[in-house]
């Protein structure tokens, strides 16, 4: 079972940027500690803060993976070229936030994901990406 992790801009910061809200570990150590978790499943990750790199790995992924979980970040508020993407794709996208997005401003609570995601979890820390992959597994 294959399953792409893509992640938006400014979490190539994580660990370091709010920790208040988005914790003290970089993705890429959470990144080691989810593969020694899920070792029958291959895990691939990916981040850009370019929103055009994103959509081309969505399309890159969207045939052949087993899921997609996608925390596109700020683009989620925004992007119409994002959500296009994951409308376009077969592969199943759960949409991931760190944050409860709908506890946040009221600019975080509007997704233009969601519509097109085969489930939301957030509000969960990292572990949110935990139960992502769960979700995809368990079916
Ligand atoms: C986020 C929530 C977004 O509103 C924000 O722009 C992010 C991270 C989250 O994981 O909680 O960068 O997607």
């Amino acid at each position: 079972m294959k399953i792409q992790i893509i992640n938006g801009p400014n979490l190539n910061m994580l660990g370091l940027r709010e920790k208040e809200i988005y914790g003290s570990i970089s993705f890429d150590d959470y990144f080691e500690e989810l593969k020694n978790k899920f070792t029958e499943i291959e895990l691939f990750y990916y981040q850009s803060n370019i929103e055009g790199e994103l959509i081309n790995k969505i399309q890159e992924v969207g045939f052949d993976y087993d899921g997609i979980v996608l925390n596109a970040a700020a683009y989620t508020h925004t992007s119409v070229g994002i959500a296009d993407a994951v409308r376009g794709i077969s592969s199943p996208v759960i949409e991931v936030h760190i944050s409860n997005t709908k506890s946040r401003e009221d600019f975080r609570k509007k997704s233009f994901i969601s519509p097109h995601a085969k489930g939301i979890i957030q509000g969960f820390g990292l572990y949110s990406y935990d139960l992502a992959i769960l979700s995809l597994t368990d079916v």
